[in-house]
């Protein structure tokens, strides 16, 4: 979308959504690992500017108007839920054990949140749009946001540790590692 043009907040959003639909499909065909990488961070980046936007402006625009807060809660869950895998890929090389296997996980995670956000009728942006949200004023201030973080970020050469929103961030024990235990038996 470009600046000139008058964003509406879901079409923003779902703009999001297909840019990092086809980074995961780019990362899928990916065999080298200077590529991974730098589609990984990409992706990271587009999520969590996109995470940031949503969390700050459009998800408290939805709260006590839509019709399914439960969906907003979950929505919250979901978006820490992916940071957890983000900031494991944040913090590793493509040739790491299980590398590849977080980066689908992820994409399957996001697939899911996608739909519950872009469904018909019921999802949180049909639910928005039948709430009578000002789509043109949250559109312009999420535009406003993003490239606000994307200067912050630089392309993700700045980008911090993900913030989550829902999760109250206890720390996990990596207990022994699943080639080790293999070994070891
Ligand atoms: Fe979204
Ligand atoms: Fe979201």
């Amino acid at each position: 979308m470009s600046t000139k043009q008058k964003p509406d907040a879901v079409a923003l959003l779902k703009e999001d959504h297909r840019k990092v639909e086809k980074l995961f499909e780019s990362f899928e065909k990916a065999h080298d690992a200077g590529k991974k990488q730098a589609l990984v961070r990409e992706i990271c980046t587009e999520l969590c500017i996109h995470a940031i936007i949503e969390e700050e402006i459009f998800y408290p625009a939805c709260k006590d108007r839509i019709k399914e807060e439960d969906l907003l809660e979950e929505a919250y869950v979901e978006h820490d839920g992916a940071k957890v895998l983000i900031a494991e890929l944040l913090d590793s090389e493509p040739d790491a054990e299980f590398y590849d296997a977080k980066v689908s996980v992820l994409s399957e995670m996001i697939k899911h949140h996608v739909k519950e956000e872009e469904k018909r009728s019921e999802g949180l942006f049909a639910q928005a749009k039948e709430a009578g949200l000002d789509l043109e004023n949250l559109g312009q201030r999420l535009m406003e946001r993003k490239e606000a973080l994307k200067d912050e970020f630089q392309h993700g050469a700045n980008l911090p540790s993900p913030h989550t929103r829902s999760f109250t961030g206890h720390e996990l024990v990596q207990d022994t590692p699943v080639q080790a235990s293999a070994a070891s038996r």
